[in-house]
């Protein structure tokens, strides 16, 4: 069937962060909001059908997950990434974000740093620091408005950097995530490998975040970091939801694929009686996200290469003191505001209350973020247009 993207639905009053904590978060109610990572479309048709299905049945109590839940993952990573796992490697969960906690919580002792790359996705530096960690930060580089890893900096973070001659690091666990929260990168096979190299050299664990894995714009490809290598994939967790592809953040559903057994019983230990079972929605919509909901997908994704383009244009022809960080994969925009000229707090107060776009303010992803904003572009190119407009004219109106 062919869905409408260009439909604009009201998400008022639906219990909505994005649209009714506007006034909570920015201050006023006439902020265009294109903030939290959810999308303002409907979902694919055969996910509400098995939602409703599950509905009539009437009865909501604890649930466990079914082998063909479980079935429904195994064929997608097959069938996506030509990745091979096995049922029991998949452990479900309420979301990723509680899986970045109870990994430091399992891997690492009080003290310990962890490796993220920051500017990253805010809770990757709270899941560090409010489990007793410390952030070791291995910064993204930025050259030519494209972002790259710091291999030189990594190895020396885990102080392997002498070819092996200092003693073995202290630094046990890293939290990648692939595709990039918020500077958009997929990162490639060689740039995983050389990382990967690193984490098995210095006997640390990797939890790869791929929520965004399947949100991709034309010429680029997800590979699971644990599709790499066997040994790669005995050393780490990998984070896969339908959450962000398929707009389902609300039904709290993960899986979390973890193929080395000792890394399994220590996740599944750590998290016990604090992540309880995933909900019984959330099962049924992934299963039925993951098996009938590609004809959607494919769609969404024309529709949101198209929503990239005729932003890329807009910055380009009409607000060049911003530059656009142009993404690989996910929705979302990482918009270079230095041009402005403004610091943080003039940067932030200036989108709120002159722009009015809610937008993410760019240091809460760490302080390599300041000087930029995260727009959200997953909603009607009619909305895109708006929050464009309101940028360009409160830009205009500063000359
Ligand atoms: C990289 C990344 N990980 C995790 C999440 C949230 O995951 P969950 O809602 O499953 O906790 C987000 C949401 O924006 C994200 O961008």
């Amino acid at each position: 069937m062919k869905y409408d993207f260009d439909q604009l639905i009201d998400r008022r009053d639906t219990s909505c962060a994005k649209w009714d904590d506007v006034e909570a978060v920015f201050g006023s109610e006439d902020i265009l909001p294109m903030w939290v990572a959810d999308m303002d479309f409907p979902i694919a048709k055969p996910i509400t059908e098995a939602l409703r299905k599950r509905t009539e049945h009437e009865i909501y109590g604890y649930t466990q997950t079914s082998p063909s839940v479980i079935e429904s993952v195994v064929n997608r990573m097959k069938r996506r990434y030509n990745w091979r796992i096995k049922p029991e490697w998949v452990v479900f969960t309420t979301g990723v974000v509680p899986v970045l906690h109870t990994a430091v919580r399992a891997f690492t002792h009080p003290g310990d740093e962890v490796i993220i790359q920051g500017p990253v996705y805010h809770p990757f530096w709270s899941a560090i620091t409010a489990n007793g960690c410390s952030v070791a930060n291995n910064q993204l580089k930025l050259i030519n408005r494209h972002y790259e890893i710091d291999f030189k900096d990594l190895e020396s973070k885990f102080g392997s950097g002498a070819g092996g001659m200092l003693p073995s690091s202290r630094i046990k666990l890293m939290l990648l995530c692939h595709p990039h929260n918020p500077v958009g990168r997929v990162w490639t096979q060689e740039e995983l490998s050389r990382v990967g190299e690193i984490i098995i050299k210095n006997d640390a664990i990797m939890v790869s975040d791929e929520i965004h894995g399947e949100l991709l714009f034309r010429g680029f490809k997800h590979i699971p970091f644990a599709a790499i290598s066997e040994e790669f994939e005995q050393n780490c967790l990998v984070c896969m939801a339908p959450s962000k592809t398929f707009n389902l953040a609300g039904l709290s559903t993960s899986s979390i694929i973890i193929p080395n057994k000792k890394i399994r019983d220590r996740f599944n230990a750590a998290r016990t009686g604090i992540m309880s079972s995933p909900n019984i929605f959330g099962l049924v919509a992934l299963e039925a996200a993951y098996r009938y909901g590609d004809e959607w997908l494919e769609q969404f994704l024309e529709y949101l290469q198209r929503n990239l383009e005729f932003l890329m244009r807009y910055f380009a022809e009409r607000i060049p003191d911003i530059k656009v960080i142009k993404p690989e994969g996910t929705y979302l925009v990482w918009l270079d505001c230095r041009g402005l000229g403004m610091d943080t707090t003039s940067l932030r107060a200036f989108m709120r209350e002159q722009a009015r776009v809610g937008l993410e303010d760019g240091d809460t992803f760490g302080p390599s973020g300041a000087g930029f904003q995260r727009m959200n572009i997953a909603c009607p190119q009619t909305t895109l247009e708006e929050g464009l407009n309101r940028i360009e004219r409160a830009v205009k109106a500063t000359l």
